[in-house]
């Protein structure tokens, strides 16, 4: 049986990815899927190793019935390109960041994109980080929308 696996990379890892992460595993169960699509998230920052997400990514998934139980903020590692089938960075310096750790060939590779390649229509390059604007209702629903397209193409590609 294929299986996929996504992983989203933001700085801190207690924010943006995070809320993909959730997010993303709320519609894969919902879609009867979650033994084929596994779904995790890293930063390319170490100041919030191993801490939970932050509160204000915790109270639009609580406010969403979607769980975060058990996630802590981890490192993202040249090896996760080999374990992860796309790793979907939230802004274009989190994609600068991971092309760092990888050789040219990799970097290029398809299965490295930004978040917001997901949304053209929003026509904005980067998922805002609000840690800086505190607007997490707004990532939520960039995030929600994002993750829908996201999960239809793993499922085209499962097929
Ligand atoms: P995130 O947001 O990348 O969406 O998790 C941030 C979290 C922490 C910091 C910056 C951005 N920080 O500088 O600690």
């Amino acid at each position: 049986m294929v299986k996929k696996r996504v992983l989203f990379v933001c700085l801190g890892n207690i924010c943006r990815s995070p809320m993909a992460e959730a997010v993303m595993r709320h519609q894969v169960e919902l879609a009867n899927l979650s033994e084929r699509i596994e779904v995790d998230s890293a930063g390319t920052g170490d100041w919030h190793l191993g801490h939970p997400p932050h509160e204000g990514t915790r109270q639009q998934l609580d406010e969403h019935h979607i769980s975060y139980e058990g996630m802590k903020a981890r490192l993202v590692s040249s090896t996760d390109f080999d374990a992860f089938d796309y790793i979907v960075c939230m802004d274009t310096n989190n994609l600068r960041d991971v092309r760092k750790l990888l050789s040219k060939e990799q970097g290029e590779q398809a299965k490295l994109f930004t978040f917001m390649e997901l949304l053209p229509e929003q026509g904005i390059e980067d998922v805002p980080d609000p840690y800086y604007d505190g607007n997490f209702p707004f990532v939520f629903e960039l995030v929600e929308s994002g993750c829908k397209e996201l999960l239809s193409r793993v499922q085209e590609d499962l097929n």
